[in-house]
């Protein structure tokens, strides 16, 4: 049995039309399901649903083989047991620092006073502005950062935007671009050396679905 761990969260939408072109068709509704083992098209094949930030552990561990997970979360994860073949070109977005309109982010800056940073995401953060030598207080967040600057918790965030919406909702600009973000395929070290003879084509037939519905790569 091959597992492929999914999460229902941005990119879930995006991920179904990969997985089907991959000839992987889900046997229920994701969407209306409350069912976390999920069976497929294929007997020996089974997704299970699990929290976004969870997917690289679920894969290291061995509780999945594959799984499919954003940029995001896996330059947060610390583990090493994870091979990334393939760069599934879809949840595209922005890793971003943002702050309120009125908050003069180059004066800070070259004043050297240390910034107050919200974000969930503290690893990829931390290394961004150590790399621009600019000191910070990080202060770790589970969601809703856009609230951060507003009640003067922070005095700016480090979060993914897409289309720019809820920055805008909340009276925030985008600063800087930390990177792009897209999701991967990743694979179970191990769970590929055991099992090439059916991992290898998986990932092939990945590689061609992205082909097709991305026209790259
Ligand atoms: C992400 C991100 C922003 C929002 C940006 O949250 O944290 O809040 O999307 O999208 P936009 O630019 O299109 O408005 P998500 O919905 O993934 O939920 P999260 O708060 O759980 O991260």
């Amino acid at each position: 049995m091959i597992t492929i761990a999914l999460s229902k969260g941005r990119i879930f939408l995006e991920t179904m039309p990969i997985l089907n072109g991959a000839g992987i068709f889900c046997k229920e509704d994701p969407e209306t399901s409350r069912k976390l083992v999920l069976k497929t098209n294929n007997e020996e094949v089974q997704l299970i649903i699990v929290r976004a930030s969870d997917v690289p552990t679920y894969v290291e561990w061995g509780g999945a083989d594959v799984g499919i997970a954003g940029k995001d979360v896996l330059d947060e994860y610390q583990g090493e047991g994870l091979y990334q073949p393939l760069d599934l070109g879809i949840g595209k977005c922005k890793m971003m620092v943002a702050a309120q309109q009125n908050f003069d982010y180059q004066k800070s800056i070259k004043k050297r006073t240390r910034l107050k940073v919200a974000t969930k995401y503290v690893n990829a953060a931390r290394r961004y502005f150590l790399q621009k030598s600019i000191h910070i207080d990080l202060i770790k967040l589970y969601g809703s950062m856009e609230l951060a600057p507003i009640v003067g918790l922070s005095d700016v965030i480090v979060d993914l935007v897409s289309s720019g919406k809820t920055l805008e909702a909340n009276n925030l600009v985008p600063i800087e671009e930390i990177g792009e973000i897209t999701s991967r395929l990743i694979v179970n070290k191990a769970s590929l050396k055991i099992n090439r003879e059916v991992l290898q084509p998986m990932i092939d037939k990945f590689s061609n679905a992205v082909i097709k519905i991305n026209g790259k790569y």
